[in-house]
């Protein structure tokens, strides 16, 4: 989703504006621009990729003190009048902003009226005009009585030429400051900054903050508010790809390192999730699980393990669908997943949830994310930052984190529990072991790639697995693909199986063995050439399906973990040989700021 980046200090804002653009683009954006202040205010804008403005961009732009912006778009198709940073009527003020502003109409209207002269359709044009209007000599003032015109969503950065100063606010939307000698920075996320600083401020909603080279004043409601900044562990490797081809590789092998992190954190922290009660409530609990996309599938995957460990009524839902479903104040307990802890539908969910007295715990990857202010508990994941737009090692961390909320208190046998802990322990080594034999899933990847449509089918636990092999195959690959569970394919999917349609069949040995062994055969009677993926020394499924991929034997409570490793990487192989973008698919984003 859009991407804002800033710069004042002593250094061209440019190279760095660019630079910090660069880091950005995995959120996904469809045109990009810059604004410039020094003796002028220079704008150059496009509906580009980052690298090709950068070689469009006339020799000299000089300046140091910068804004800039990755659009994804909302309000108007991607142009380049309608790309940001946007202006004023003057020329002198630059705006850039993520959100949407639902009262634009009417503000639009109202700024006609008075004499302003719009050039492109976004609803975000009406900000520079609104600051134009109310500016008296001071800047973040003009900015304070503009955004509260505004109704809606908005993370904005802002710069008028001749005023040394960068101003930034936030409500709804991401934004951070990063924190250097001499010099700050502005950005949505916090790899766009890693290049220069570490230390970083979580603006707030509300929070409306003055930016010079040398200082960072923060205000809200007009008081200024104390911002400390925060010392981030990613380093700028962790957000480059490390060798790799793609990000979505290099994440896909960094998941046993994932898998130990996690459980080491765990393991080590003061309050155990088990100290929460959550899932102690016997029959009187409830859970609703809340996500969106591959986190929703998560949920899903979390929903049949606490089901099956504490015998309790779990429910997973779309946070997009969840504001048009009855009341959940009945409810002892949510948990919200999502990877970014940005994604709108899920931020509005857990308001809900928290105006009708449901306690929340979210499941988040990003430290100071949005989602982690409004939130009675947080439950980080290890991940490290994903840059890859597919979800992979967040999507593990996030398994990894409800096996680790459910085991220490789940109600079964204590040697059970006991050897479920153990296995958990030795999954990263599987993990790698899945990894170390990669050539091979290139391979039926390689096939899958011939094919325009494939389907996906699991049972219990891995019904969710399918899901999330579909989701990833068509996001990054292109390809038509459906997951389903395996009993529903003869209730209208059968119609579409033939030798065009592959099946990748999810076979693992627990309650459900027998009955995808028989979904198989009938899928095999329809004429679809399977694939399965079996537990390895299983030589049964081999004789039906009409090719198998083995994966390390595991406890099937984690079979959704190795599953989902191959189904990433037979993704990630299909889509590499029809020469897909693989880290930036078509129309999508990293973080979805709007519902
Ligand atoms: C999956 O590969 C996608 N990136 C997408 O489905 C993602 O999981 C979804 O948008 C939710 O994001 P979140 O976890 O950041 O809330």
């Amino acid at each position: 989703m859009c991407g804002i980046v800033g710069y004042i200090g002593e250094r061209q804002a440019r190279p760095i504006l660019l630079n910090c653009l660069a880091r950005l683009e995995y959120r996904g954006y469809d045109s990009c621009g810059i604004a410039v202040a020094g003796g002028g205010l220079q704008v150059h804008k496009d509906a580009v990729r980052v690298q090709a403005l950068r070689e469009q961009l006339p020799r000299r732009i000089e300046g140091k003190l910068g804004i800039g912006h990755t659009r994804w778009a909302t309000h108007g198709a991607p142009s380049r009048a309608n790309a940001h940073p946007h202006g004023d009527c003057t020329g002198r003020i630059a705006v850039v902003h993520n959100g949407v502003i639902h009262n634009f109409q009417q503000l639009r209207q109202q700024l006609v009226k008075e004499g302003h002269k719009f050039s492109s359709e976004t609803d975000t044009e009406v900000i520079p005009h609104l600051i134009e209007k109310y500016f008296d000599g001071d800047l973040g003032e003009a900015v304070a009585k503009a955004l509260n015109d505004i109704e809606g969503s908005y993370a904005v950065a802002v710069l008028m030429d001749g005023v040394p100063e960068l101003i930034a606010a936030r409500k709804e939307s991401p934004l951070i400051i990063g924190v250097g000698d001499g010099e700050n920075f502005i950005a949505s996320d916090v790899p766009a900054v890693l290049d220069y600083t570490s230390r970083v401020i979580y603006l707030e909603d509300d929070d409306i903050a003055v930016i010079t080279g040398e200082g960072v004043q923060v205000k809200r409601n007009g008081e200024a508010v104390a911002r400390k900044p925060h010392q981030v562990t990613w380093s700028v490797e962790d957000a480059q790809k490390g060798g790799y081809e793609h990000f979505m590789l290099k994440e896909i092998h960094e998941q046993p390192r994932v898998i130990r992190d996690t459980i080491r954190a765990y393991l080590t922290a003061d309050e155990t999730m088990s100290d929460w009660g959550v899932f102690q409530k016997g029959d009187s609990g409830d859970v609703l699980m809340l996500a969106c996309g591959t986190s929703y599938h998560a949920a899903l995957v979390g929903k049949y393990i606490l089901e099956g460990l504490f015998k309790i009524p779990v429910r997973a839902e779309l946070a997009s669908e969840f504001g048009y479903l009855g009341q959940s104040s009945a409810r002892s307990q949510a948990i919200v997943i999502t990877q970014s802890g940005e994604t709108a539908d899920a931020l509005k969910a857990i308001k809900r949830l928290r105006s009708e007295g449901c306690p929340v715990i979210v499941i988040t990857n990003v430290v100071g994310s949005s989602a982690t202010r409004v939130a009675d508990r947080v439950v980080y994941t290890m991940a490290g930052p994903e840059i890859s737009v597919a979800a992979t090692k967040s999507y593990t961390a996030q398994l990894m984190a409800l096996y680790w909320m459910a085991l220490p208190s789940a109600k079964i046998d204590l040697r059970r529990r006991d050897g479920l802990v153990m296995e958990l322990r030795q999954l990263p080594g599987k993990v790698q072991r899945i990894l170390d034999d990669e050539e091979k899933i290139a391979q039926h990847a390689a096939q899958i790639a011939k094919y325009n449509s494939v389907f996906f089918i699991g049972r219990g636990l891995n019904y969710p697995v399918a899901l999330e092999g579909a989701l990833k195959l068509k996001e990054i690959s292109y390809i038509h693909a459906e997951g389903y569970a395996a009993g529903e394919l003869k209730h209208g999917p059968f119609a579409l199986l033939s030798g065009e349609a592959p099946v990748v069949a999810l076979v693992t040995p627990d309650a459900t063995y027998d009955a995808m062994l028989t979904n198989i055969k009938e899928v095999k009677a329809r004429g679809s050439p399977v694939i399965a993926l079996v537990e390895e020394g299983d030589d049964v499924v081999a004789e039906v399906a009409d090719s198998v991929i083995s994966v390390p034997k595991v406890d099937p409570l984690f079979s959704p973990v190795v599953n989902t490793v191959v189904l990433q990487l037979l993704a990630y192989y299909a889509a590499r040989e029809r020469g897909c973008p693989i880290d930036f698919p078509r129309n999508l984003a990293k973080s979805v700021t709007v519902e």
